[in-house]
């Protein structure tokens, strides 16, 4: 594909967005959208991994998401299953290593086991990494690591101390957001991580979304001008 190789980000996150509508174009129940864009996972864990990007993290399914449908969260979580279960072999080929991001405490046994067997499976993977949020909520990961701070006891706390206590600490904070499908929010993803983030948003629909799409992201985000709130000094 691709842009300038000089300016790659090293962290791109994404808010899969538009499989419902995508689905409900064509007529289609919306669990067909969601099985679509997981198509469009494995096409962006490629097209991430080509370009040398070093974190690629998806949200999957947020704190909020248990509301919908209870038939629509079972398919997610079956396809979720699903794909951890036949893809980790594939990942593993691809030295991808899979993590998950979220609130793990409430999650049902069986898809806990599967996600760290995955994670498990994966650990000596170096190419990339594959983060999946699921049951995450940028506020509730606020929350945990403040519980965890106040159970530790600390109270001397810095920006930096603070860190530590997010799900992944050693995950670079996200370079580029891109969110699909026309709408232009955050809805509770990475609260923390984001604060310097360039936001990229495009009207094309999660299952559609492909290489151009990533390419007009990456293009967008090497024209920006990042300072993380200084003066530049040639200005
Ligand atoms: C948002 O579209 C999408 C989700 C809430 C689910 C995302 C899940 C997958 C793509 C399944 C596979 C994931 C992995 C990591 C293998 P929406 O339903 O909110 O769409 P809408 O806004 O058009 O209704």
């Amino acid at each position: 594909m691709i842009p300038n190789l000089y300016k790659i980000p090293k962290h791109v996150a994404i808010i899969m967005d538009g499989n419902g509508r995508w689905a409900k174009r064509r007529g289609l129940p919306r669990v067909f959208g969601h099985r679509e864009g997981a198509k469009t996972v494995e096409r962006v864990i490629d097209i991430a991994r080509d370009n040398k990007i070093q974190w690629l993290s998806l949200f999957a399914f947020s704190t909020e998401n248990w509301n919908r449908p209870k038939e629509e969260v079972e398919a997610i979580m079956s396809l979720l299953v699903e794909y951890i279960n036949t893809k980790v072999p594939s990942l593993i080929e691809r030295n991808v290593r899979l993590r998950f991001m979220g609130r793990r405490y409430n999650l049902p046994e069986m898809i806990l086991n599967t996600m760290e067997e995955g994670e498990k499976a994966t650990e000596h993977c170096t190419g990339m990494n594959l983060v999946v949020a699921l049951n995450y909520s940028g506020k509730a990961e606020i929350v945990d690591a403040a519980r965890k701070i106040a159970e530790e006891g600390k109270t001397d706390i810095t920006e930096e101390e603070f860190r530590k206590y997010l799900y992944i600490p050693e995950m670079p904070e996200p370079d580029l957001l891109i969110r699909t499908s026309g709408e232009k929010r955050i809805s509770n993803f990475m609260l923390w991580e984001l604060a310097y983030t360039e936001l990229f948003f495009t009207e094309t629909l999660w299952p559609d979304f492909g290489e151009e799409d990533f390419a007009q992201a990456l293009y967008e985000y090497q024209s920006r001008e990042r300072r993380f709130g200084r003066v530049l000094e040639n200005k």
